[in-house]
């Protein structure tokens, strides 16, 4: 039986997929800051989820937090960092934007650095990381959420070069907007299922794929935003 981590698993994307990852026969370590989430999925996909209760921002407990949820679960074969946030933020308020870099940017390389580390020693892993399709365009409302994702992105590619090894991959997703608390706040269209997402991630993941855009309608949208006039695509975003 796999065991698979999701750092961001009480909510969106990561909830979704380690509920679709239990009942594909996966083992599932799922971690977020919402304790009572936490224990409800616990109950729910019984025995094979195991929740710890972690905080991304507070990088010096990382390790310590993650070996002790690898213990639990007995090893790690595949993590996957879905955590992260989006703060709308017009007005360029610092502390909204030193949060979003906290989160998105310090948390996401602390927890990449442990996995990769970890992978590197036991010689076998896989890291997937969800980034943004925001990070190809960005926006005027969330400045430090466009570029934490280019920053993901690029990380993601440096650990895959440290990754090397036949048993040993990084998977980059980049998904458009999909249906989850994160994006509900806006008023934004077509916006993809969040059940349909977490099906087509779970398959780049099983194939070790490097990256992919989702969902499929994301990948057309993707080819054509670059072919939209700048005024346009100004007023759009
Ligand atoms: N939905 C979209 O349209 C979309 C589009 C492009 C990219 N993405 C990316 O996809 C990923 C998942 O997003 P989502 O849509 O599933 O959002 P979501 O529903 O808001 O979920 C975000 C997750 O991140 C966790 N998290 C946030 N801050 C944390 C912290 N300090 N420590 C630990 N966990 C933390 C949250 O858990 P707690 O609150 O319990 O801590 C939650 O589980 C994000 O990286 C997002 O940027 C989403």
């Amino acid at each position: 039986m796999k065991k698979v981590i999701i750092l961001g698993a009480t909510s969106g994307i990561g909830r979704e997929l380690a509920v679709q990852m239990v009942h594909r026969g996966y083992k599932v370590g799922g971690c977020g800051r919402t304790e009572k989430i936490l224990q409800k999925m616990e109950n729910e996909l019984a025995p094979n989820f195991i929740g710890h209760t972690l905080d991304l921002r507070e990088t010096a407990k990382l390790d310590i937090n993650l070996n002790q949820l690898i213990e639990q679960l007995g090893s790690m074969d595949i993590c996957i960092i879905s955590s992260g946030i989006s703060e709308p933020n017009p007005l360029l308020e610092w502390e909204l934007e030193e949060n979003v870099f906290k989160t998105n940017i310090l948390g996401f390389a602390a927890a990449a650095g442990f996995v990769v580390r970890y992978f590197l020693n036991q010689r076998h892993g896989h890291l997937v990381g969800i980034t943004s399709l925001t990070k190809y365009f960005p926006n005027k409302t969330s400045p430090a959420y466009n570029a934490s994702k280019v920053f993901e992105s690029n990380y993601l590619n440096s650990m895959r070069y440290r990754m090397q090894g036949k048993d040993l991959f990084v998977t980059e997703i980049c998904p458009g907007f999909i249906d989850t608390p994160i994006v509900r706040k806006r008023r934004i269209t077509l916006m993809a299922p969040v059940d349909r997402a977490a099906k087509q991630i779970i398959k780049a993941i099983e194939k070790k794929r490097k990256t992919v855009i989702v969902t499929k309608r994301w990948k057309l949208i993707r080819w054509l935003i670059p072919l939209t006039p700048d005024w346009i695509f100004r007023r759009l975003t």
